[in-house]
């Protein structure tokens, strides 16, 4: 059976997603995590947009041994060398050259001729060849750009020796049998394409990306590009965990195999939720809360009969837990290490102590602490809470049919202990204020969520939102049993980050990238 090569982008164009926007110690989390789920390759970032990316990629490469590293460059020699410098240390180095293809592109983008467009990428894939061996070429816009030229581009990256050759989908603009024609016409147009690996790169723009990368693989693409909960671009990219399970519930129709350990799907897109504070709809498939409930009497009682009636894949394939009933406050360290265990994560020594105090601590409010409890804590852990140069000490705050307000006191980086009182809408509003007023910046509230967590009346309560400081977007994320407590760790986390962010790229490159920008 053929192979489907699984090229995670969650890190790199996922990134784009507005919002999701993640630190370099979360970003290697999720490599960590992509490495246990068996993707193929992982496209870490894009080296030459800040020091911090490049910091991060070459964290990914030294760290993560077993997938392909990637990193993206323009068709550049900076871009290029860059890439090479943040791969210099990885494993199995890959770089991922890009220009645009498309007449729209070309003229009102780039403001290059074709020629110059077929020089810069069959130049861009020398160069990058000279530093790797791995090279993939992508032509931006390909479903958009006239289909002989774009047969002309591949050929010349081909003869330069690109070895993986991808064929996005940048705008989401294709339908299946479509981009199925473009991908066998290519095929046949460009006789070199069947010496290297063929690849898709959908966008969601009309809802297609899976279906279109479906029909890709059908007309012999051999790489899928995707990220996981289908983060991305505007309506996000092609969703990972989709592609992979419809390759493997209808092998009869689609016969290929991927090495993703299906298992670690539901963590993968639990841990990836977290970190960026973006959850999945509750009804996406394979991995949204009500992927596996069945509502419906009819299907109820059809499932109690036989499981095949409503149900084309069980939980279990994609590692979604079952809500269960499983710890209390007495229950000691071994109990809890093997619930770990059974939830696949292997929790010994110094680790167990914090998660059996976190445990303990979450015990004292709850009565029952279930699975998905358990699984909030332990991906809090797993993801370190980030700098801390700020930090809660007191809170107080109270709302009502009157003002409400609030009170905190907060450590600062240099030793003292502030506290404000400040009134507003909610007690949340009131204890923003008062934080933004402790510690002296000005804050722009741009997106806050709230949800439980987890079932029942003492629920977990997760806040996830996003803040503007200096111009520049940061989520943060916590949760408890206190809602309001959450929120102003969740804005104290997104402050810590901001307070040790490294600073944009000055205006006039920012404005120069744009020139040749993904
Ligand atoms: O959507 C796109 O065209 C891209 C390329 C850089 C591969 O993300
Ligand atoms: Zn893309």
């Amino acid at each position: 059976m053929d192979r489907v090569v699984v090229f995670d982008t969650t890190l790199r164009d996922g990134e784009q997603s507005p919002g999701a926007t993640m630190t370099a110690s979360e970003k290697l989390k999720m490599a960590q995590q992509l490495d246990q789920l068996g993707v193929d390759v992982i496209e870490a970032g894009f080296p030459i947009s800040s020091p911090d990316e490049l910091a991060s990629v070459q964290g990914i490469a030294r760290s993560v041994k077993r997938p392909i590293v990637a990193a993206l460059a323009r068709c550049t020699p900076g871009d290029i060398d860059t890439a090479a410098l943040a791969l210099a240390r990885a494993a199995r180095p890959r770089i991922h050259v890009f220009i645009a293809t498309s007449d729209l592109h070309l003229q009102h983008k780039l403001g290059i001729t074709r020629a110059q467009c077929l020089e810069h990428a069959a130049a861009a894939v020398e160069r990058a060849r000279r530093r790797v061996d791995d090279v993939e070429f992508s032509a931006e816009d390909a479903t958009r750009s006239d289909h002989e030229f774009l047969a002309q581009v591949f050929d010349a990256a081909v003869r330069a020796g690109a070895t993986t050759i991808n064929v996005p989908d940048t705008v989401g603009y294709t339908y299946p049998s479509e981009y199925h024609g473009l991908i066998s016409y290519l095929r046949s147009a460009v006789p070199g394409l069947a010496n290297v690996v063929i690849s898709v790169h959908c966008h969601n723009d009309l809802g297609l990306a899976v279906a279109n990368s479906l029909m890709a693989v059908e007309a012999g693409a051999r790489q899928v590009e995707c990220t996981i909960n289908g983060i991305g671009e505007r309506a996000g990219n092609a969703a990972l965990e989709e592609i992979v399970m419809a390759l493997k519930v209808r092998r009869d129709k689609l016969p290929f195999c991927t090495a993703v350990h299906t298992e670690e799907l539901y963590r993968a897109s639990q841990l990836l939720s977290r970190i960026t504070g973006i959850h999945p709809q509750p009804n996406k498939a394979i991995v949204g809360r009500n992927a596996f409930a069945h509502e419906a009497g009819i299907h109820q009682a059809g499932m109690l009969k036989r499981r095949t009636t409503y149900e084309i894949m069980q939980p279990e394939m994609v590692g979604a837990p079952a809500t269960r009933l499983v710890l209390g406050k007495h229950s000691g360290r071994n109990a809890l290490a093997q619930r770990c265990r059974d939830l696949g994560y292997q929790v010994v020594g110094g680790e167990l102590e914090r998660v059996h105090q976190e445990f303990k601590r979450l015990a004292d409010k709850k009565r029952e602490i279930l699975d998905e409890d358990l699984l909030v804590i332990l991906q809090e852990r797993l993801l370190d809470g980030g700098p801390t140069r700020y930090r809660l000490l007191d809170l107080e705050a109270s709302s009502g049919l009157g003002t409400a307000w609030a009170r905190v006191r907060i450590a600062l980086p240099n030793g003292d202990e502030p506290e404000a009182r400040c009134e507003g809408d909610g007690p949340i509003a009131a204890a923003f204020a008062a934080v933004e007023s402790v510690v002296g910046r000005k804050v722009e509230l741009e997106d806050l969520n709230i949800r439980a967590a987890t079932p029942g009346r003492d629920a977990l309560g997760e806040v996830s939102l996003r803040v503007t400081i200096d111009g520049r977007s940061f989520s943060g994320r916590a949760h408890s049993t206190d809602i309001v407590h959450a929120a102003v760790e969740g804005y104290l986390h997104a402050l810590n980050k901001a307070s040790v962010a490294a600073r944009p790229l000055p205006v006039a490159a920012a404005a120069e990238d744009y020139l040749w920008g993904v």
